[in-house]
């Protein structure tokens, strides 16, 4: 049995990709993105074939055409509806991005002030959500709280949860959400220390008016400006990352047609997990590790080479980046600029810093491209904030928000969504008999 697949790429428009398996020829089309990718498209290939495709981690399948965003991971480019990551992050605000994800352009002012007003104007979350989040034990992980409280949106929101919103109304949960998350994290994180919620003030910026909600002790917070413009820059830089693990969760589940609270909370599990956005909270932990153990992190890296030992080098690789996480780079300019104005010297920093140019002198770093990720300095500036490590990932989850709904957004008016619904090989017993439990051996 052979098995190969041509691709000719004289015509880009006539472009067809050819899969010979035993002595049959079957064609595909290409499809091209406006950045020049190419996708063999094999929706008819079990059709045409009988055969499926197996694609460990799906590091080759493409699940959706989107016009979000783009990233190139080989030129370390990110960029949102055409507009690089460095400009945005430089020149532009968390709301405004948010805008951009889902309406596809940069709003006026008057639209951006008229979507921040809608945005602000959640400004509660019912109370029952509160004792939600009150009841769970002091030391349960946030995310944990986090993704039930977002589907629980789903028992007081009824009419959002029973039929997908269209239009206006679609907008309007939009702009609901972005408000209501807000306030459920910085409810989560007062809940876990023992203080009394703040209510929302709907005259401050979005990330003024959170971080008030998360520190304000007598009314009133007193937030440093820089304080808000750094916590600002942070969510701009996670808003969205394409088919990335959480969002093709949100995405997977959106495609059966469940409700958007159902769907961002599906992608809040996804998140917590120590491979994608948990790596922020684990970063932190190496560090003070590393730090605690006296600061020699070429122990660490050698533990992170040794294939014997699980530990991995937190914060390093990246399953598109194989140059450099543009957003890494913003970030640990941010780091030194916003411990500078705050006046705070963290040795985890330096720890850092060391770490990152052991390993990117090292072979073992060098060859399988294994760069700094969006985590691995964002948690210095989280610290500096006042945020405790395990919100880190909330934090994350905060910021992704407006990318998942977006794609969210995008799949749902999408005239050709399909249910997901991969296929497998079963590798498993063929035939096997039922025998009753007094006859079977250990
Ligand atoms: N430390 C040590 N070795 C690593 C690391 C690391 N952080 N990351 C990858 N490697 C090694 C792997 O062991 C593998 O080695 P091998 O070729 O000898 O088997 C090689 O590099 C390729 O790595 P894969 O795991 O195949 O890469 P993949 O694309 O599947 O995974 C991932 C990417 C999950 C990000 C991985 O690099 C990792 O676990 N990093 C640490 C966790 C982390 O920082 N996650 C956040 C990612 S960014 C985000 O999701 C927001």
């Amino acid at each position: 049995m052979t098995s190969t697949v041509t691709t000719t790429t004289t015509n880009l428009s006539t472009n067809k990709a050819k899969i010979e398996f035993e002595g049959k020829t079957f064609e595909f089309p290409v499809v091209t993105g406006t950045e020049g990718e190419r996708a063999i498209d094999i929706t008819e290939l079990r059709a045409k074939s009988g055969l499926i495709t197996m694609d460990n981690g799906l590091m080759n399948t493409g699940s959706c055409f989107s016009s979000i965003t783009y990233l190139d991971g080989d030129l370390g480019t990110l960029k949102y509806r055409g507009i690089p990551i460095e400009v945005l992050a430089a020149k532009s605000t968390f709301t405004e991005i948010a805008y951009l994800l889902v309406y596809t352009k940069l709003p006026t002012k008057k639209e951006l002030t008229s979507f921040e007003e809608r945005i602000a104007s959640y400004d509660t979350i019912p109370d029952g959500i509160i004792n939600l989040l009150k009841s769970f034990p002091a030391d349960a992980h946030p995310m944990a709280s986090m993704s039930a409280a977002t589907v629980a949106l789903s028992g007081y929101y009824t009419e959002f949860a029973e039929k997908i919103p269209k239009g206006e109304a679609l907008e309007i949960l939009i702009a609901q959400m972005l408000g209501q998350f807000k306030i459920m994290t910085a409810a989560c994180y007062r809940i876990r220390k023992n203080l009394p919620l703040v209510k929302s003030d709907k005259k401050l910026s979005y990330c003024g008016d959170f971080l008030n909600m998360m520190f304000s002790r007598d009314g009133k917070a007193n937030i440093d400006p820089e304080v808000i413009k750094a916590l600002d820059v942070l969510l701009m830089l996670h808003a969205d990352h394409e088919q990335n693990c959480s969002t093709a969760t949100v995405r997977m589940v959106g495609s059966a047609q469940s409700n958007i609270f159902a769907s961002a909370a599906a992608g809040i599990n996804a998140l917590w997990g120590p491979l994608h956005g948990g790596a922020n909270q684990k970063v932190i932990e190496m560090l003070e590790m590393i730090h605690k153990d006296g600061g020699g992190y070429k122990k660490f890296i050698a533990k992170a080479k040794d294939k014997s030992d699980s530990f991995l080098l937190m914060g390093f690789g990246h399953r598109v980046y194989k140059n450099f996480d543009p957003r890494a780079t913003i970030i640990k300019k941010a780091c030194d600029t916003v411990l500078q104005k705050l006046g705070i010297k963290d040795p985890l920093l330096d720890i850092a810093k060391g770490l990152e140019e052991e390993a990117l002198k090292d072979s073992y770093f060098v060859e399988r491209k294994l760069y700094p990720n969006v985590d691995f300095y964002s948690g210095i500036i989280y610290r500096a904030l006042g945020i405790p490590t395990e919100m880190f990932t909330v934090m994350f989850a905060l910021g992704r928000m407006p990318g998942w709904l977006a794609q969210w957004k995008e799949q749902s008016e999408s005239p050709v969504n399909r249910i997901a619904r991969p296929r497998q090989i079963f590798n498993g017993h063929v035939n096997q008999e039922y025998t009753s439990i007094e006859t079977r051996n250990s």
